[in-house]
């Protein structure tokens, strides 16, 4: 099976792989697994007192595709608002990295990881509020 040039371009130079502090109260991470076939996507976002995603980082142990899915979203995801990168769909990724149809799993697990990130962040600042 072919790799398509973009899922080359982001496997072979990543965008922000790394890790943020995931006890900063402003950072959100999503870790994440496919059950198809056991990879792990770990994704983090980091917001803005306007509570814009300001940064992003990712490490994926999994295929071409995943690593490139992540790369994408960390991409996308930058300057965007919780709310808005709740919209992303694992379609739109499949999509724009020419995902062929064994390989949509793989972009499932970036949607997945997205929402994860979201939720732990927005735990931790309910958790917040409630202590202020
Ligand atoms: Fe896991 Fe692709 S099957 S690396
Ligand atoms: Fe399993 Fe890509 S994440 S093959």
């Amino acid at each position: 099976m072919a790799y398509s040039d973009k899922v080359l371009d982001h496997y072979e130079n990543p965008r922000n792989v790394g890790t943020l502090d995931k006890n900063d109260p402003s950072v959100g991470t999503g870790m994440v697994g496919a059950p198809a076939c056991g990879d792990v996507m770990k994704l983090q976002i980091k917001v803005n007192e306007a509570g814009v995603i300001e940064d992003a980082k990712f490490k994926t142990y999994g295929c071409g595709s995943a690593i490139a899915s992540s790369s994408l979203v960390t991409e996308w995801i930058k300057g965007k608002t919780l709310d808005q990168v709740m919209e992303i769909k694992n379609s739109d990724i499949a999509e724009e990295l020419a995902l062929p149809p064994v390989k949509i799993h793989c972009s499932v697990l970036a949607e997945d990881a997205i929402r994860a990130a979201v939720a732990d962040l927005k735990a931790k600042q309910g958790n917040t509020q409630e202590a202020a």
